[in-house]
């Protein structure tokens, strides 16, 4: 079995014996998120990868309207459980997107694309950018090469390590977002420290006249 498809098991796994393992309080990113969303009056929020949702609440608090996507139905559960049942949240992988035909003018998504291949990366991010409505901002945040554990474990491809049995990290560095998300309307990247030290990746969807289309 590849790494590829024990992620399922390995997220599984994870929630069923670590439980609320990041806690209730939102990462930072969250909240950096959250404050740029109010500055642009965003409304409909997707979060793929959204966990067991702690990084929901704080775009429900400010009055948004989230949808997630998640691969655990343990994460899934323990959501309902502490946020209540009138969120959607999507089963399957990011990498089946789209789990609907709306668009979207605010998207979060913490701490996933890193765990995923490069065309994955790609697809998810094309995939986000698609349901981001025009002058709508969508937020990653994920791994960098300053992290401790770059260049650890098991060497897939370049940067890419198998950190845990089922777990391989891509690390990025700003030529590699910049490769990535340069047709996915990239605007910023800030430098953020959570558990590790992620790169903050802020793109928006420019309307079609100004882009020239
Ligand atoms: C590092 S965690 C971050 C969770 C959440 N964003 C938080 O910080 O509370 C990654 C999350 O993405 C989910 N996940 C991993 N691979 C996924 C995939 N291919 N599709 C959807 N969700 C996935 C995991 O189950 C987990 O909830």
């Amino acid at each position: 079995m590849t790494s590829e498809t024990k992620k399922p098991e390995f997220w599984e796994t994870a929630f069923t014996e670590k439980q609320e393992m990041w806690g209730f309080e939102p990462a930072k990113s969250a909240v950096v998120a959250k404050d740029l969303f109010i500055q642009h009056s965003i409304k409909q929020v997707l979060i793929p990868g959204i966990g067991y949702g702690r990084n929901a609440q704080v775009f429900r608090d400010a009055g948004m309207t989230v949808t997630g996507i998640e691969i655990s139905q343990t994460a899934i559960d323990m959501a309902r459980k502490h946020y209540g049942t009138d969120t959607t949240i999507y089963h399957g992988s990011v990498t089946d997107m789209p789990f609907d035909a709306r668009q979207y003018d605010g998207i979060f998504c913490y701490a996933l694309l890193h765990l995923l291949g490069s065309a994955e990366r790609e697809k998810v991010i094309q995939d986000c950018y698609k349901q981001l409505s025009e002058n709508g901002y969508m937020v990653f945040t994920a791994i960098s090469k300053t992290a401790p554990t770059y260049g650890k474990g098991k060497y897939v491809s370049k940067d890419r390590y198998e950190i845990l049995d089922g777990v391989t990290l891509y690390f990025y560095d700003k030529e590699s977002i910049e490769a990535e998300f340069g047709n996915a309307g990239l605007v910023e990247v800030t430098e953020v420290e959570e558990n590790f030290p992620f790169f903050l990746i802020t793109c928006k969807k420019v309307a079609a006249q100004t882009r020239g289309q």
